[in-house]
C-alpha cells in the first residue's frame, strides 16, 4: 500500500529539491510518504503560474484557481508534510501544516530537513479533524485547504468532511489528492462531500505525467451556495 519503502523521497518542486525521510516501520501511517501527495504536488507545481517549467505559450486553465498571492491555507494530515511544503516552494507562503500528535516528530524532522531549500520552519499545529478547538484555534477561514491520502477509516469521514467544511473559506478551495482505501469509506465520504461541496475532479491528462497513477485522482472542492 506505500509508495516506496525507500526511507527517502526526493521530489523537484520548481528549482528546489525537497527531500523526505520516511520512518516505515513506524504504527502511525503519517511518518510515511504516500503517492496521492506527490501526484497533488506535482499537479500544483505544473499548472502554478510562474512555475519555471511551464512555458508562457501553454494554455493555464488553472491560473485563477491557483493565484496564491495574499492567500492563506492549511493541510490536514500532513504527514511528513510534502504537499504543504511544495504549496509553500509555490508562493502560498502563509501556510499551516497540522496532523496528529504521534505524527508531530516525523513532521518537524522533515521541515528541519528540508529548512535549507524553503529557508524558515513552516508553522505547525496539531489538529485531530473531530477537535473543534483545535480547528478554531489556526484561525479560520482559508483561501485553500489541501489533503492527501486522508480517506480511509469509515469513522474519520464525517469529522474530516466537517473540518474541511470549517475551514475553507465560501469563496475558497479544498483541493484533495485521493486514492480509494476502504469502499465504506469512499462511499460515505462522497456522500457526505457530495452535500457540502461542488466537486470537480482534474482530468488525468492535467496531472503530471511523471506522477500520474491510474487509482489516483486530484480533486477541487468549492463549497455550494447556501440557499438563502
Ligand atoms: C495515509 S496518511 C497521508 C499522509 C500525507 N498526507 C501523505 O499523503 O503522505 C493519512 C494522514 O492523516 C492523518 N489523520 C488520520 N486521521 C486523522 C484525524 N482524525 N485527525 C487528523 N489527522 C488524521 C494521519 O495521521 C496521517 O498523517
Amino acid at each position: 500500500m506505500k509508495f516506496t519503502d525507500s526511507p527517502v523521497i526526493d521530489l523537484k518542486i520548481k528549482d528546489k529539491t525537497l527531500s523526505l525521510q520516511q520512518d516505515n516501520g513506524s504504527f502511525h501511517v503519517g511518518t510515511s510518504v504516500w503517492p496521492c501527495s506527490l501526484v497533488l504536488s506535482k499537479f500544483l507545481d505544473r499548472w502554478t503560474p510562474q512555475s519555471t517549467n511551464l512555458t508562457t505559450t501553454t494554455p493555464n486553465p488553472y491560473s485563477t484557481l491557483l493565484s496564491f498571492q495574499n492567500r492563506r491555507a492549511i493541510e490536514l494530515g500532513t504527514g511528513c508534510g510534502v504537499t504543504g511544503m511544495a504549496l509553500y516552494l509555490l508562493g502560498l507562503t502563509d501556510i499551516v501544516l497540522t496532523d496528529i500528535h504521534p505524527v508531530m516528530p516525523a513532521l518537524k524532522h522533515n521541515l528541519k530537513r528540508n529548512k535549507q531549500v524553503l529557508g524558515k520552519m513552516l508553522k505547525t499545529a496539531i489538529l485531530y479533524w473531530s477537535n473543534v478547538d483545535q480547528i478554531n484555534g489556526v484561525s479560520p477561514a482559508f483561501d485553500f485547504v489541501i489533503a492527501a491520502d486522508v480517506v480511509y477509516i469509515e469513522e474519520s469521514v464525517g469529522p474530516l468532511v466537517k473540518a474541511m467544511e470549517m475551514l475553507v473559506k465560501d469563496d475558497g478551495v479544498v483541493l484533495l489528492g485521493y486514492q480509494v482505501r476502504s469502499p465504506e469509506a469512499d462511499k460515505l465520504f462522497w456522500e457526505i462531500c457530495g452535500e457540502v461541496f461542488v466537486i470537480e475532479k482534474v482530468p488525468k491528462e492535467d496531472l503530471h505525467p511523471e506522477y500520474c497513477y491510474e487509482e489516483t485522482d486530484v480533486f477541487i472542492f468549492k463549497k455550494k451556495k447556501k440557499n438563502l
